[in-house]
């Protein structure tokens, strides 16, 4: 019998290609080829096929995609089609879903995870906000598909609102996601989760004043154990959104004395060698449970 093929798109900085080297080496051990470097920025659809370099990428057994960076609206559109006759690791449509803010706090919502409360409305409806902030006090607009902090705004008032309300209009936004501004102490808990198992966590505090933890924004990585309530709560979002491999951001509400999803992350980056350094010691976890899975999800 051939070996299964799987395909790869992983990124490579922040140690991401010794990341790389292990799996492979791992996934070869259980006779599974893979070949990586799988860009979808150069593949072309034609008729029934995608094509990469020669090869009809619709062939594989599995295609690991996983380069946050470099993700691109021509490459999220290919990968869609691809992964209708592809598994994907994540899936198309949990990745999709866990981009989009307003989406993934609707259905985690639903099911019962507690999450920042949020108001989505037309850019029109702007009487909306307007009501909102005198309850809220304070609130977060945020692009439903932002990253790293990125124009997010943090309004505290109402005079505050009133005065960017000319920018944001000019912005030519789609819709108005906002969120009320948690009260917390300025840290929050990166959990590692793969095929529904808790992989490891981390801590992030947010620089001097500011109130986000990004680390993009200023902020700072540090080694911290999750409770059983900060784990279960990660699992459980991780279940709702459908990723096999996630990573869930929680912060603990003080006014309402509990754990808030933040985000669930669709690509979350492996502890780059300085992070190893400081004693965040989840990749080998993380990299068994991974081909495990990649094992497990192309056995024929
Ligand atoms: N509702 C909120 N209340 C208080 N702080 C918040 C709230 N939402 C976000 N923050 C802070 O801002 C940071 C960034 O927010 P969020 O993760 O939603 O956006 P992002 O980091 O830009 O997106 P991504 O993680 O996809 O790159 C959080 O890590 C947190 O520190
Ligand atoms: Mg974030």
């Amino acid at each position: 019998m051939d070996n299964r093929k799987v395909g790869m798109w992983l990124y490579q900085n922040g140690g991401g290609d010794k990341i790389q080297k292990k799996i492979i080496k791992r996934l070869k051990e259980r006779e599974i080829d893979v070949l990586p470097g799988i860009n979808l920025r150069d593949a072309i659809a034609k008729n029934s096929h995608i094509l990469w370099k020669d090869k009809k990428l619709d062939k594989l057994d599995l295609f690991f995609s996983y380069n946050a960076g470099e993700q691109t609206q021509y490459q999220m559109y290919l990968a869609k089609a691809l992964n209708r006759v592809v598994p994907m690791i994540n899936s198309f449509e949990s990745l999709e879903l866990t981009e989009d803010k307003f989406q993934t706090s609707f259905l985690l919502r639903r099911h019962g995870i507690q999450t920042a409360d949020y108001k989505l409305c037309h850019r029109d409806d702007t009487h909306h906000l307007k009501t909102i902030i005198k309850k809220w006090d304070k609130m977060v607009y945020k692009p439903t598909d932002g990253w790293g902090g990125v124009g997010l705004t943090k309004i505290e008032n109402q005079e505050t609102l009133d005065m960017i309300m000319p920018f944001l209009n000019q912005m030519d936004l789609r819709y108005f996601y906002v969120e009320k501004f948690i009260d917390y102490d300025n840290t929050d808990y990166r959990v590692d989760i793969v095929d529904g198992q808790f992989v490891g966590c981390y801590g992030r505090k947010a620089s001097g004043t500011d109130w986000r933890t990004n680390v993009t924004s200023g902020g700072s990585v540090f080694v911290r154990e999750p409770n059983d309530d900060v784990i279960n709560l990660a699992l459980n979002a991780t279940k709702v959104t459908g990723l096999d491999i996630s990573g869930v951001d929680i912060i603990y509400d003080r006014k309402k004395e509990e754990y808030v999803v933040l985000e669930v992350n669709g690509i979350p980056a492996f502890a780059t060698p300085v992070q190893e350094k400081m004693g965040l010691n989840f990749n080998e976890k993380k990299i068994d449970l991974i081909v495990d899975l990649i094992d497990r999800k192309t056995k024929k």
